[in-house]
Parts: C-alpha cells; structure tokens; sequence
C-alpha cells in the first residue's frame, strides 16, 4: 500500500545544490522539457540527481511500507474466524509481499541496491507509513485495515499510476488492481458484521473504526503548507495530487461508506458543507503522527524487530542462493 508521508524527510539540504555546469543545465532543461510534454522517464534515461534521490526514498519507503504492512495483519492469520477468512487474509498479506518486490525491483533501475534499502529501514534510517505502527487488537481490525487504511492507500496510489518514472508507474499499476480487492475485502467483513453480527461483534466493529480512522487520514501526510517537498514533485510528476486534496477525496468517500456499514466516524466536526460540497473534518492531531514518525509509536520498536529477525532467519536461503549461482557459474565456465 502505502506512501503516506514520503515528503517528509526531503530536508537534506545536499538534495537542493543547485545545478552549476552549463552542460548540466542543458540537460536539466531538457529533462524538465520532457515532463512537461508528458513523456515518461525511463531507467537509462539521464534525469537530474535530485529527482533520482527523491524517487529512491519514496519508492524504498512505500516498498518499506508494504512489508511492514504484512505485520499487524499477519498477527492475525492464525486466528481467522472461518477458513475463507483464513484464505482471504493469507491472500491479501501475500499480496503485501509482492508489492514490496515489484518496489524494491522499481528502486533498484535507479541504482540502490536492495540490500541498503533494507539495512536503511533495519537501522531505522528510512521510514515507513506511520500507520503500521498501530497495533491490531481485535479481529475487526483486519477488517478495519482493508476498508480504510487500503482504502486511503488507493486514494494515495492511483494518481502514482501516471507518475513521470516509468518502472514506479508500470509497478503501480498492477499493485492497485489488488488493492482495491483488499479494500472490498475488509469492507465486506466488517459489512458482515454489522449486518449478521452479535452486539459484541458489533461494538467491535465500532471500536476498531474508531481506533483506526485518525490514523488512516493522517496517512496522506502532513497539510500541503507543511509539505516542503511536495512543489518540487509535483513539478516533476512523481505527485499528481496534494497531500490536503487526496485527503479530502478519501474523507468524502468514507462517509458514505460509513452509513452503508453503520458506524459512527469518530469525528463531531464531521459535516456536509454545502458551499464547498465536501466534508468539513475535525482538527487532526499533527503531534502523534510525529511522534509514530519520530519511532515512538505503540509498535515501532516491535515492527522494526520483527523485519530485522526476518533478514537474520532468511540469511541462509540467501547464502544457498548464492552458492548455487556460484555452482552454475563454475559448471558454466568448464563446459565453455
Ligand atoms: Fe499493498
Ligand atoms: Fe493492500
């Protein structure tokens, strides 16, 4: 899923050296050309460092996102409640998996290796959506999780599909096909509950909304004017559409959502304004989302943990890997 808050950590102030030789002003031009007509970027051609740079960390962080993502899921795969649960949980968090590789392979065209991607995250340099920091307590989370938090993520991941980078863009393509069946998925769980469940099933149901819903708008990142990186790339076509616009988008969605399933959003300021034909929301607590970011969130500790433990355990199959690479190689060599 998940690229919330990818302007976020842009502050690096060797990213904004200007551009000094004649020769690379011509091509930087040249390049800026190009975005404007439309065209897209591919891996071999010649594109400006700092757009390079901005691309490694957003795609890293949303590939980061994506395996961090499998987690608090994940917790649940034993604990299903009916074997096509089970399926549809192990399919979803399987699905997870595999946007991680399609993005990790992305960031790779732009020559970082996925090895430093991962020794980023496992060193707690580069971050991930700050959602995944929450836990998930109850089965109705799972649910939860499919409706709003994959829900935010399509809002957030569409526009990428026309993103100025080819391999992100042809990766995004393919990676909101499933997400939209994760939304549905946990839509209709909760949908199920509600409509067929007991009252505990019920005021499950409500409570893990009202855990989850600050959380998930708090997942398009900070407000446009506290988005320092966002200009720049929306300039370049990585960004087609602010931080505060997605935001709103999702906020229309839910609402209606929210009465077909019926449960409350945990928002009194949450009312139709007419004039500007959308949902005005409540103020949305920008010290908690900085301080998830910031690693003090209820799980991060617990997250980043459990990634490090699976490149330890996984370290084997990636010495066999090699070994036999190496094997094929020298057998290769001696029939040559
Ligand atoms: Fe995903
Ligand atoms: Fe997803």
């Amino acid at each position: 899923m998940y690229t919330q808050a990818m302007d976020t950590l842009g502050k690096d102030a060797e990213d904004r050296k200007p551009v000094r030789s004649a020769e690379q002003a011509m091509l930087e031009a040249r390049f800026d050309a190009r975005i404007d007509d439309g065209a897209f970027i591919e891996a071999k051609d010649w594109m400006p460092d700092h757009y390079r740079k901005t691309l490694v960390r957003q795609i890293s962080q949303h590939a980061h996102s994506e395996i961090v993502g499998m987690l608090p899921e994940g917790n649940w795969i034993s604990r299903a409640p009916t074997l096509k649960r089970k399926a549809i949980l192990l399919a979803k968090v399987q699905d997870e998996g595999g946007h991680g590789l399609y993005l990790y392979a992305a960031a790779e065209t732009l020559g970082t290796s996925r090895d430093e991607m991962l020794y980023a995250l496992h060193t707690g340099k580069a971050k991930y959506s700050s959602i995944f920091n929450y836990p998930t307590l109850t089965w109705a989370d799972v649910g939860a999780i499919g409706w709003l938090v994959d829900g935010a993520a399509i809002m957030n991941q569409v526009p990428i599909c026309r993103c100025s980078y080819a391999p992100y863009a042809r990766a995004m393509v393919r990676i909101c096909r499933e997400e939209s069946f994760h939304q549905r998925q946990g839509f209709e769980s909760l949908l199920t509950m509600m409509q067929h469940g007991t009252e505990a099933q019920k005021a499950m149901v409500q409570d893990a909304v009202d855990r989850w819903w600050w959380p998930s708008v708090m997942m398009f990142g900070p407000p446009d004017d506290q988005s320092p990186n966002s200009a720049q790339s929306m300039r370049w076509g990585i960004k087609r559409i602010s931080n505060d616009e997605l935001r709103q988008k999702f906020v229309d969605a839910a609402v209606e959502q929210a009465k077909v399933l019926g449960v409350t959003l945990p928002d009194p300021d949450l009312k139709w304004n007419e004039e500007r034909q959308h949902h005005d929301f409540g103020a949305i607590d920008w010290d908690e989302f900085w301080n998830v970011i910031a690693g003090n969130g209820p799980c991060n500790r617990e997250r980043i943990a459990a990634r490090v433990k699976a490149w330890d355990d996984g370290a084997w199959v990636r010495e066999a890997a090699l070994a036999h690479a190496e094997k094929q190689q020298q057998r290769f060599k001696e029939a040559a």
